[in-house]
């Protein structure tokens, strides 16, 4: 079944609690964690991820585009993330990082830019709950799908049927009705979707309406 991951970068910072309540039914909450120094941007911190796992039921999907996950992860999933990805990019020790962030109790979760291949890291999948594949350059919300990003969701999906894994296979940017049958067809399953949740008149309409169409 597909998942639809409303992403909070494109909501209102200052009405966070009403912005979780506006996609109620969502399967996770996605949160953009900007450091301006892995992508030339600021978002939020654990601060923000304390808060707002306290003030929502829906699970935290914490996006970690930071420098040194290695060092940071981990107290993400204290704040109340339930499911923490890092970039391969910023780790310096992918696989012990995620042994960390599943021993303290999250699903742990590797992103790739869409220059990062993911032949090298084949033999890390089972070490993972998620896999996430960038379909725009990580850093800001509302940019154009990458379609050129398809073949390396299939290649993927076809590497997580041959390790026989259980492994939830996301995308993330420029996510949208036009673009998320092409991801689904491609073997994605897990869809993050900023501009196009929040930008819609009525963002939980907007989740139902990405969910059929993914499941179509
Ligand atoms: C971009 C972020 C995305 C962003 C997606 O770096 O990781 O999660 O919110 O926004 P849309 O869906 O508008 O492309
Ligand atoms: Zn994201």
């Amino acid at each position: 079944m597909a998942q639809i991951n409303p992403s909070i970068l494109s909501a209102d910072f200052a009405r966070l609690a009403q912005e979780a309540e506006a996609v109620r039914g969502s399967d996770w909450l996605h949160v953009d964690v900007m450091d301006n120094h892995f992508v030339p941007n600021l978002t939020l911190g654990i601060p923000v991820v304390e808060s707002l796992s306290r003030a929502t039921d829906i699970p935290l999907d914490c996006h970690l585009m930071i420098e040194d996950p290695d060092r940071w992860a981990p107290q993400y999933v204290e704040a109340g993330a339930g499911s923490v990805t890092f970039h391969v990019e910023a780790a310096a020790a992918p696989v012990r990082l995620a042994r960390e962030i599943r021993a303290k109790g999250a699903r742990a979760s590797m992103a790739l830019k869409p220059g990062t291949p993911i032949e090298p890291y084949e033999d890390l999948l089972p070490e993972l709950d998620m896999l996430l594949i960038m379909t725009v350059e990580p850093g800001f919300g509302g940019q154009a799908f990458l379609d050129i990003m398809l073949p390396k969701i299939r290649r993927t999906r076809e590497l997580i049927a041959k390790h026989d894994l259980e492994l939830w296979l996301q995308v993330d940017g420029g996510v949208s009705a036009s673009t998320i049958e092409r991801c689904a067809e491609a073997g994605a399953d897990v869809f993050v979707a900023g501009s196009a949740v929040y930008g819609a008149e009525d963002p939980a309409q907007a989740v139902a309406g990405l969910r059929s169409l993914a499941e179509s």
